[in-house]
């Protein structure tokens, strides 16, 4: 008789990943209570107690800093994760984020709702409104402005690409890779080698990097004061890539023009200038399908062969 493999799921995932676990070798769910494998989105595991007969984590995402890769490390469980599967949903948000940010169409939108709901306006009245909102909300095209892309992993790349497409001018950094990999990996970016020179070249920053201790408050008062004014910075990444109060004056004062953020805060949801999103990156069909299906092969490929594909 072959033998059952527990693996408790802690978010929902995505049926077609969990369709790929064999339900004659493994038994699946929410309230298992001594499992081999755990499969989660974004479940906090910091505070979890870690049970003894836990083999395997399986992330469907790229992040881990839900999970205590280092405890997992010291027991000899090894933490999978999903580079790449989300990164055509993120780079098609930044995409739209950078175009919300020069078009403001976040504030425009907002302001159409307004006169239409709020004020009840209509025919002449609302026509005036119209051309005046038009004057208010012009914005500026992308052609021939400078995005600067901070780590150049499977998001940062197909970022780059895209931008490039649009017009724009990229400047790359990653102390991690070489200026070949990043030429091979997208053609016509410049490689800068120090993240002071990409700040002070750039009109709009978009973060691809994980949070880590060298990557804790990156963007922060001193480097966003050598942004060329009107500048936008995109975080994508983990909230705390970003010093939050300093962009939070740098758009008081003017020298930002806006703040896409996919991990609000309190302070940083209801400023005019931030565009905050609820972690929306990662959110579409195709990525959690994409996440799930590689977390699952990951996940049986351990526990059943002793592969590590990735981890
Ligand atoms: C990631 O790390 O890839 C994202 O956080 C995935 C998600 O939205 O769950």
């Amino acid at each position: 008789m072959s033998q059952t493999y527990a693996i408790q799921t802690l978010n929902a995932i995505s049926p077609i990943g969990l369709q790929r676990l064999d339900r004659d070798v493994f038994d699946i769910g929410t309230d298992i209570a001594q499992p081999r494998g755990i499969l989660l989105r974004s479940a906090d595991l910091h505070s979890a107690e870690i049970p003894e007969s836990l083999y395997a984590v399986a992330r469907a995402g790229a992040g881990t800093n839900n999970i205590p890769v280092d405890a997992m490390a010291a027991r000899g469980i090894p933490v999978f994760n999903t580079p790449g599967a989300n990164a055509n949903a993120v780079k098609e948000l930044v995409i739209a984020g950078m175009l919300l940010a020069a078009r403001n169409l976040y504030h425009a939108a907002d302001y159409t709702r307004g006169l239409v709901a709020e004020r009840s306006l209509t025919g002449a009245d609302l026509d005036q409104q119209v051309e005046a909102g038009k004057k208010q909300f012009a914005g500026y095209e992308l052609p021939g402005r400078t995005l600067g892309v901070i780590g150049l992993g499977a998001i940062g790349v197909l970022v780059a690409n895209a931008a490039q497409s649009l017009g724009l001018r990229v400047l790359g950094y990653d102390p991690a890779i070489t200026v070949e990999r990043a030429w091979q990996l997208s053609p016509n970016i410049e490689q800068v080698t120090s993240v002071e020179e990409l700040f002070a070249r750039s009109d709009m920053i978009t973060l691809h990097v994980p949070l880590i201790e060298a990557t804790k408050g990156l963007v922060d008062a001193e480097r966003i004061a050598t942004m060329p004014a009107g500048g936008v910075v995109l975080n994508f990444a983990r909230g705390g890539v970003v010093d939050e109060a300093a962009v939070l004056e740098a758009l008081d004062s003017g020298h930002l023009h806006a703040y896409v953020n996919d991990f609000p805060s309190e302070a940083g949801s209801v400023h005019p200038k931030v565009i905050a999103l609820p972690h929306l990156g990662a959110s579409t069909g195709e990525a959690e399908d994409n996440c799930a299906v590689m977390a699952a092969d990951q996940l049986s490929d351990y526990l059943l062969h002793g592969n590590i594909r990735n981890s």
